[in-house]
């Protein structure tokens, strides 16, 4: 008999799971706004709001804490960091931030013009957010199969060439800021960016002289796909397959939150010691003198020790078999996921799943407060309210996706949490009927709005 996979670890300490009846849970996400952001942690039971920020950190993680140096400048956990990250990534030029979003503001700063578009494949919020901020423009050119949530086809998260060349041929190199390719594409469903798009990225940027990002927050889940779906890497180790990733580009940015299994942390790579210099005035203003720039010591520490377990064959088989047991089971269910699964969550085509439910009213944070009320399942919705108001005629940005995404945390719930939400889910199915309306909204804020908007029930 094959041996099942399992996790490589085992469970030192744990937290309460709390629960909560129907009854409360439709009384406190009314008195949310319908905004599940505005929950209480004590009012949720499964928490897949976010993979960010939310894994479990390993007692070589909270070691190396302990060994934090807390020195203002030149301190020995900067440079273990430095090294390790040199050692991954080959980029020997970083600077510590705080998070992912302060990556995005202070390489930004250096790049990013009134004016400027910045193509790539889907932007994340936070960067869409920076881009929009600074009166810029992103360009999402991910290839169109992407909007199809049936399509089963391995590299979804890519780029599509001709639209991106189309983009850097029709405008002068200096109106470019730069690409920006999120690895692996979490806005379209964690899909993965082969190596094969990469490096075609890299070529195309060469060739119209702009420079090349990796948004790397997933880079280790989309090394693992590139291993075990691109002809020629089966072989090859992840770490491998990471090092030639980032040899396509000129940069990255980092949510340590993510693969790098951190509570918070974050960091820039560069090539060129030139743009290092011009980000660390920047780094200096926003995030703490460049040797720890928003993290302490501790957190350098942990961080570094992340980045190996974080790239490591036997733990990304587990996390994101985990992801996919949970949608082979919905999926059986009947429940419209999008295929193939992501590699850090499952995402409902929520218009597949309330198709009556009209585009206006918000049909994936309907879902989500669905699923809320029925399991205290605290889901995120990747649709109209996440994609903001247009710029420029301030109306609502309909994108043609409207996805519930439930992001599991790394190291923290077992199969059997995963079962109990994909019951969840499959009672709201039997049940969509009854929902008969969405929402409207009551405020907003001018940008990234999803995270503080107030909603009401159209009755
Ligand atoms: N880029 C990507 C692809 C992300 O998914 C995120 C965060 C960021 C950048 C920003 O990083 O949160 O550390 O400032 N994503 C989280 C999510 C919040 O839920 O997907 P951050």
């Amino acid at each position: 008999m094959k041996l099942p996979y399992v996790e490589p670890y085992k469970t030192k300490m744990v937290e309460p799971v709390y629960k909560s009846t129907e009854g409360q849970r439709e009384k406190w996400i009314t008195e949310s706004g319908y905004n599940l952001f505005n929950l209480k942690a004590e009012q949720v039971t499964i928490d897949l709001l976010t993979d960010s920020g939310t894994g479990a950190m390993s007692d070589r993680q909270w070691a190396a804490l302990m060994t934090g140096d807390e020195s203002y400048a030149g301190a020995s956990s900067y440079y273990n960091l430095k090294n390790v990250i040199s050692e991954i990534t080959g980029f020997s030029w970083f600077l510590p931030v705080h998070q992912g979003r302060a990556a995005e503001n202070v390489l930004f700063s250096v790049l990013v013009k009134e004016g400027d578009l910045v193509p790539g494949n889907s932007h994340f919020d936070t960067t869409k957010g920076h881009i929009e901020f600074r009166k810029a423009v992103p360009v999402d050119c991910t290839v169109d199969i992407a909007s199809d949530t049936t399509l089963n086809a391995p590299f979804k998260g890519n780029v599509d060439l001709e639209k991106l060349e189309r983009v850097l041929k029709d405008n002068p190199s200096e109106k470019i800021a730069c690409i920006i390719v999120t690895i692996t594409n979490n806005t379209s469903g964690g899909q993965p960016v082969s190596m094969e798009n990469i490096r075609s990225t890299g070529a195309l940027a060469q060739k119209y002289g702009v420079k090349f990002f990796l948004d790397s927050a997933r880079f280790a889940e989309n090394a693992w796909f590139i291993k075990t779906r691109e002809a020629g890497y089966a072989d090859k180790d992840i770490r491998e397959i990471v090092r030639e990733m980032f040899s396509y580009c000129d940069g990255m940015t980092m949510s340590s939150k993510k693969d790098a299994i951190v509570n918070m942390g974050g960091f820039i790579g560069f090539r060129d010691e030139e743009t290092f210099r011009r980000a660390s005035a920047f780094n200096i203003i926003y995030e703490g003198f460049i040797t720890y720039g928003g993290m302490s010591g501790r957190d350098m520490n942990a961080l570094a020790q992340g980045l190996y377990e974080g790239t490591e064959y036997e733990f990304l088989s587990s996390r994101i078999g985990q992801v996919a047991r949970l949608g082979s089971l919905m999926k059986e269910y009947g429940i419209p996921v999008l295929q193939p699964f992501g590699g850090h969550a499952i995402f409902i085509d929520a218009q597949k799943f309330l198709p009556h439910i009209p585009l206006e009213e918000f049909p994936a944070q309907t879902l989500a407060v669905e699923i809320y009320i029925e399991g205290g399942i605290r889901s995120s919705e990747i649709g109209t309210l996440m994609a903001d108001r247009d710029p420029v005629t301030r109306q609502n940005r309909y994108t043609g996706r409207e996805l519930v995404r439930l992001a599991i945390p790394r190291r923290v719930y077992s199969d059997n949490h995963m079962d109990y939400v994909a019951a969840a889910v499959k009672n709201v199915f039997d049940r969509k009927d009854s929902v008969r309306h969405g929402f409207r909204i009551i405020h907003e804020a001018p940008i990234l709005r999803h995270f503080t908007i107030g909603l009401e029930r159209i009755v």
